[in-house]
């Protein structure tokens, strides 16, 4: 399927995010032109050093400021153009045992995971900022359907991206705006080597077992974010499509 010249918007993109990265290089080998989001400008750059394309854009920004995203995206449609779409893989990620949990914290999670998700499909859906058939991603997790310890706020963060996609889904589908979530489970790369080296031999090994098919890979869930931009899934929106290797079906 044909992406060149598409216009796409990926968050997260520095290049020490397993998943970011993957999508980035996906895109990049399908020859769209990709706006690379994240706060650090130095792990866009290495990013940007890794793709072929030679029209990419590194665009440092801070999501965690939510009222800024509206003009924001407005000055990214006036320099680049409107978006054939976007995918926001940026997030907070960690453990909050209920025992230690503050307001701060709450935010932490709910402002980069989720309320930044919405602002941006807000942003993105005004008149003259996207391109007919666009396409609005957001990596969700399997832990938005399925309560795992101590992860409560990472856990529901993610499940209001994937109730937020449904609602949209029904409001963006006369824009012919399709928006959909990507919820993997535990993915091989740093993220797991960190989570791991916390659990321990016996706790890790229990991890992986519950993954039937194995750890999904970065690739594994590039491929999913591809589907869904591309009119290979021109008819489904409003899905949280799961890249788990069969952990939510135990
Ligand atoms: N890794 C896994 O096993 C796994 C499993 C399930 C779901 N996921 C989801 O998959 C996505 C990617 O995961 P990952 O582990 O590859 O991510 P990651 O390495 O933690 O990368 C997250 C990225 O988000 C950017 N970011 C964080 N806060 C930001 C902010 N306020 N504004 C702009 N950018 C911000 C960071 O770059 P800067 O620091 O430069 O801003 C970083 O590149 C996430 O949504 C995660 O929840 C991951």
């Amino acid at each position: 399927m044909d992406l060149t010249n598409k216009l796409y918007i990926v968050t997260g993109a520095a290049a020490d995010s397993d998943i970011g990265l993957a999508i980035c290089q996906k895109l990049d080998n399908c020859g769209v032109k990709l706006i690379l989001v994240g706060r650090r400008e130095h792990a866009l750059q290495e990013t940007l050093s890794l793709l072929k394309g030679k029209e990419h854009i590194v665009c440092p920004f801070d999501l965690s400021e939510l009222q800024n995203i509206t003009t924001w995206a407005k000055s990214i449609v006036t320099q680049y153009g409107a978006i054939d779409g976007l995918v926001h893989s940026a997030s907070f990620q960690g453990y909050s045992p209920l025992r230690g949990i503050t307001p701060k914290q709450i935010h932490q999670y709910l402002d980069i995971n989720f309320s930044a998700a919405v602002m941006l499909t807000s942003a993105f859906s005004k008149a003259r900022h996207f391109n007919p058939g666009a396409s609005f991603i957001f990596i969700g997790s399997a832990a938005g359907q399925r309560g795992l310890k101590a992860r409560t706020l990472y856990a529901a963060s993610k499940a209001a991206l994937s109730s937020m996609v449904q609602s949209a889904a029904l409001e963006l589908a006369a824009k012919q705006i399709r928006v959909n979530c990507v919820a993997p489970a535990l993915v091989s790369g740093a993220k797991a080597e960190q989570q791991f080296a916390t659990l321990g031999v016996e706790l890790s090994q229990r991890l992986i077992e519950a993954h039937p098919l194995g750890l999904s890979t970065p690739e594994d869930v590039a491929n999913s974010v591809y589907f869904l931009l591309s009119d290979l899934s021109r008819n489904t929106t409003g899905i949280t499509l799961a890249v788990d290797g069969g952990f939510l079906a135990g």
